[in-house]
C-alpha cells in the first residue's frame, strides 16, 4: 500500500488504462468507511482512500481540533483492506493560498444540517473539489449517512466540477442497536452511548407510521436536544409533492456536545 502525501506524486500516480475509485475520508475508521472501501474495490482496478481533516469544514467551537486522529490504526485497516494507495496531504498542500472559502453552494447549503453549520458544505465542496481535482478518479464513493452531503456533491460533480467522475452511494452501517456509524459516536459517554439508539429507532417508527412526524419530534425531545426532523423529497431535498418517488427523512439531533445525524431514504409506496 503507497501512502503519498505530496500532491505531485498523487498526481502522477494515476496508471493510465486503469479505473481508479476514491474514498475520501477525515481518519477515524470505522466499519462505515471500509464498506466504501469495499464497494470502490467492486467499482475500479484500484483504490484511493484519503485521510485529511478539512479545517475549511469546521465552524467556530467545532470540533476541528477534538476530532479523532487515528492514522496509525487507520493504515493497518487500509492495509488489510487491501487498498492500493492513501493519500494523507498536509493543510498547505491542499490550501497552498490559504484557507479563505472559494466555493459558494448556495440555498441548499443554508438548509437542514447548514442552518447549525452555515460553513459546513461550502467547506466540504471546497475540499472534495481539491482532492477529486488531485486524484483524478473514475468513481468516487460517499456514505448516505451524511445525505445532504452526498446530494451536494453530485449536484456539484454534475454541474460542472467534473461531470465525468461517477458518484456512488455506500448505505449506512449500524450498530447491533441501529445506532448509525460515525467516528464522532466516540465522543459518547456511556450514558449518552445507551440513549444514542433512540435517534434510529424514532426514524424507524415514523418510517413504518407507527409515529406521526410531530409525535417523533416530542418523542426525540425527550432523549435529544433536536436540531430538526424533515421529510423531503429525497431527490430535491425540496417539500414532497406529487411528483416525489423517493422520500427522506432527515434528522438531527444533540447529546450533550455531540451532534448526531440519521436518514432513511425510501421509495413512496
Ligand atoms: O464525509 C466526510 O468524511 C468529509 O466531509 C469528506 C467528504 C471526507 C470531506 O472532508
Amino acid at each position: 500500500m503507497k501512502i503519498i502525501n505530496d500532491i505531485d506524486t498523487m498526481k502522477k500516480w494515476r496508471n493510465k488504462g486503469k479505473k481508479i475509485a476514491f474514498v475520501p475520508t477525515m481518519g477515524g475508521l470505522h466499519q462505515g468507511h471500509l464498506l466504501l472501501v469495499e464497494l470502490a474495490k467492486e467499482n475500479a482496478d484500484r483504490v484511493v482512500v484519503s485521510i485529511f481533516v478539512n479545517p475549511t469544514q469546521f465552524g467556530e467551537g467545532e470540533d476541528f481540533t477534538d476530532y479523532p486522529r487515528t492514522v496509525e490504526a487507520d493504515l493497518a485497516l487500509l492495509q488489510v483492506q487491501g487498498v492500493d494507495c492513501v493519500f494523507m496531504p498536509s493543510v498547505e498542500a491542499i490550501y497552498p493560498n490559504g484557507m479563505a472559502l472559494d466555493v459558494k453552494v448556495g440555498e441548499i447549503g443554508g438548509i437542514l444540517c447548514g442552518k447549525t453549520r452555515p460553513h459546513f458544505f461550502n467547506g466540504v465542496v471546497q475540499v472534495v473539489e481539491r482532492l477529486l481535482e488531485i486524484v483524478r478518479p473514475d468513481v468516487a464513493v460517499f456514505g448516505q449517512k451524511d445525505y445532504q452531503q452526498l446530494h451536494i456533491i453530485r449536484q456539484f460533480t454534475l454541474a460542472g466540477s467534473d461531470p465525468e467522475i461517477e458518484i456512488i452511494a455506500g448505505k449506512i452501517m449500524r450498530e447491533k442497536d441501529g445506532l448509525a456509524m460515525s467516528t464522532r459516536n466516540q465522543y459518547l459517554s456511556v450514558d449518552e452511548r445507551n440513549i444514542a439508539p433512540q435517534l434510529y429507532k424514532t426514524l424507524h417508527q415514523l418510517h413504518q407510521g407507527e409515529l406521526d412526524r410531530k409525535s417523533a419530534s416530542r418523542q426525540l425531545q425527550h432523549y435529544f436536544k433536536l436540531d430538526y426532523l424533515e421529510m423531503l423529497d429525497a431527490n430535491t431535498l425540496k417539500q414532497i409533492t406529487d411528483n416525489t418517488s423517493k422520500i427522506a427523512i432527515l434528522c438531527a439531533v444533540f447529546l450533550g456536545s455531540t451532534r448526531l445525524i440519521d436518514n432513511i431514504i425510501f421509495k413512496r409506496g
